[in-house]
């Protein structure tokens, strides 16, 4: 069973509390809880309960729960092709996967500054906030800046600026691999999710050099799959940079079900590209949801709790863990 999923999880766990003739109030006491609301209330379903407090739960019961995550997945989101979905992607999935109990840093690595503005940062950003000192100020230390903190998530911001990092790049030794030195620095997240700008410049470089995993955002449409073929050969020539990197998954963006167009898109992506990785289920075309949730400032699963979109993007995210093998057992 995937992390995700952790209404079905507690099911498990309260049928074993039973099993194991445990009452609330001892598990309350064994977790350290003030009192049996707690583990009542996450019994219930439709709470939404974080890895955290399921973990605590199983703990009380003597339940053993595995979480096989291991040091810290970073994956960048990369499609040479504009406007198919790689910031929405980061800025829902990053949610996601910090509502679970994961600690997530993005990083928005896109002058556009989409996924910053998306995630509600109205205020300027300097350049100093940005990744651009990790990788241009500071040929000793490469560290990154101290992050924002956005609904739970940890965000290294954009601005427009950040497009003056391109051309100086390349005066700089080793530049394009100074982001992925500096994550390397990082050892306090699970997951690393870099967003960057729709491009085959060295922004992309920088980012899908940093990333062990690459996700690719993929609308279901003809073109869309013709571009695929080109960040296919790309990530192929980034390996020789990073030569760990994998292809982590196809995630399928902007699906009309109702055209047979996008219907017939869909099965050939996945006839032809589950070779090369995962297919993930489609995120389906949803303009005003997208549209308000990103002028909000919200990720779509905090804009609209519980509505359609919210249960597509969860679905992915439990793909993804799944591609990263990242499980729960119990
Ligand atoms: N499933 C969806 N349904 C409808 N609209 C969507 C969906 N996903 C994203 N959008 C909208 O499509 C536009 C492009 O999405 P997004 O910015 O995430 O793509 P991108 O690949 O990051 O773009 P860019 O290449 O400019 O960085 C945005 O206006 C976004 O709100
Ligand atoms: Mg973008």
């Amino acid at each position: 069973m995937t992390v995700v999923d952790l209404e079905a999880v507690m099911k498990l766990l309260s049928e074993e509390r039973v099993r194991r003739g445990l009452s609330l109030e001892e598990v309350a006491r064994h977790a350290g809880w003030a009192n049996e609301s707690i583990p009542r209330r996450l019994e219930h379903s439709g709470t939404n309960p974080t890895l955290r407090s399921v973990q605590r739960y199983a703990q009380a019961i003597g339940a053993e729960l595995n979480i096989s995550l291991a040091g810290t997945r970073v994956i960048s989101f990369f499609n040479h092709a504009g406007g198919v979905g790689k910031s929405s992607a980061a800025r829902d999935l990053g949610y996601v996967l910090a509502r679970l109990g994961f600690k997530v840093l993005l990083i928005d690595a896109d002058p556009q500054a989409n996924l910053t503005a998306w995630l509600g940062v109205r205020e300027e950003v300097a350049l100093q906030q940005t990744l651009y000192p990790a990788v241009i100020d500071e040929p000793d230390s490469l560290s990154l800046p101290e992050p924002l903190e956005v609904h739970g998530l940890h965000l290294i911001p954009s601005t427009l600026d950040l497009a003056r990092l391109e051309p100086q790049l390349i005066g700089v030794i080793m530049g394009v691999t100074r982001l992925r030195m500096a994550i390397r620095r990082l050892s306090e997240y699970d997951f690393v999710m870099i967003d960057p700008p729709p491009s085959l410049g060295q922004l992309s470089a920088l980012a899908v050099i940093a990333s062990e995993y690459v996700v690719v955002p993929v609308p279901t449409n003809v073109k869309g799959f013709e571009g695929v073929k080109t960040v296919v050969q790309m990530v192929q020539e980034f390996r020789q940079a990073a030569p760990e990197l994998k292809l982590a998954m196809f995630l399928l963006t902007h699906h009309d079900e109702r055209t047979r167009h996008d219907r017939e898109s869909e099965e050939s992506m996945r006839e032809q590209l589950t070779s090369l990785a995962p297919v993930s289920s489609p995120l389906r075309y949803r303009p005003a949801i997208y549209k308000d949730a990103s002028l909000a400032g919200l990720p779509v699963p905090l804009y609209a709790p519980r509505g359609k979109a919210d249960e597509e993007i969860r679905t992915v995210a439990g793909e993804l863990l799944e591609a990263l093998e990242v499980k729960v057992h119990v």
